[in-house]
């Protein structure tokens, strides 16, 4: 399937959508405590998404070929838990790393975006982790510009994070977005300069690097969704859902919490 281009009216909805996915973040940011569980997390994010915003849950009984329908409304990765956690009783607890992945639909279009949080202390290495992680996927965003090859976004992030002694997760990329949940080109987050198809104008995709503190292998829980590194080593992502413009990017997916850029982007 060819990537489609957005027309002005769609690229303002994916506007509209993407800050609504970013605004589900920061509803939730106060809840995402100690003792919380990853279900009562989910049960909030629905009932705002549903109840306040008017916006559908894309994950709810999301189901790809292959997969089960996707039980929940948001995705819950706490620790080892590489992506896809499915929310249940898991309490959060002292110490712990939480990515919660939201994707909202609103008048046809999606929005897809992801946070890594710290719980209460966290070791050193938890919080190095997440912070090169999030750097990860802003190098990735920095290369977007329409005329780049899509492969310049991999192979930056795979650069920064092995060179930072982490490793990439090979199985998951990110995706084109727009009126289907996952559309082409599929975004990896490793690879070649100079190899992929040419960012034109209106294109938008994500952009979600999962970074792994130890070896890159992961594998699936029997739930049929819940993703772990193979070694238990520790695991981050970020998401932005972005639009390719003339002159570089525009991130999709921000609202009046969304953290800062690191203080490398200068845009
Ligand atoms: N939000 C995830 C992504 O970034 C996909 C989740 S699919 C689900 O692509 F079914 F697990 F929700
Ligand atoms: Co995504
Ligand atoms: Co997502």
């Amino acid at each position: 399937m060819a990537i489609s281009i957005k027309t002005p009216e769609e690229i303002e909805k994916m506007r509209v959508a993407g800050r609504l996915a970013s605004e589900v973040l920061d509803f939730i940011t106060p809840h995402v405590k100690a003792g919380i569980t990853t279900g009562e997390l989910d049960k909030l994010c629905h009932d705002y998404m549903v109840d306040v915003q008017k916006t559908i849950p894309a994950p709810l009984n999301y189901a790809p070929g292959g997969h089960i329908p996707y039980p929940k409304s948001i995705c819950t990765s706490v620790n080892h838990q590489v992506c896809h956690g499915v929310p249940g009783d898991k309490k959060l607890k002292n110490g712990d790393i939480v990515n919660l992945d939201i994707t909202v639909i609103k008048d046809g279009f999606h929005g897809d975006t992801s946070r890594t949080f710290l719980i209460g202390e966290t070791s050193l290495q938890a919080k190095r982790l997440t912070q090169i992680t999030y750097e990860c996927m802003w190098i990735g965003i920095q290369k977007v510009k329409a005329g780049t090859h899509l492969g310049n976004i991999g192979a930056a992030i795979q650069k920064y994070a092995e060179d930072n002694g982490y490793s990439v997760v090979r199985e998951f990329c990110g995706h084109g977005i727009g009126r289907e949940f996952h559309e082409d080109p599929q975004v990896l987050h490793y690879g070649k300069t100079g190899t992929g198809p040419v960012l034109e104008a209106g294109m938008t995709f994500t952009i979600e690097p999962m970074i792994n503190a130890g070896k890159k292998d992961i594998r699936q829980l029997g739930d049929g969704w819940t993703i772990v590194t193979k070694d238990h080593s520790l695991s981050a992502q970020w998401e932005h859902t972005i639009l390719v413009t003339e002159t570089g990017y525009e991130v999709l997916t921000v609202s009046a919490g969304s953290p800062p850029p690191p203080a490398f982007i200068n845009a």
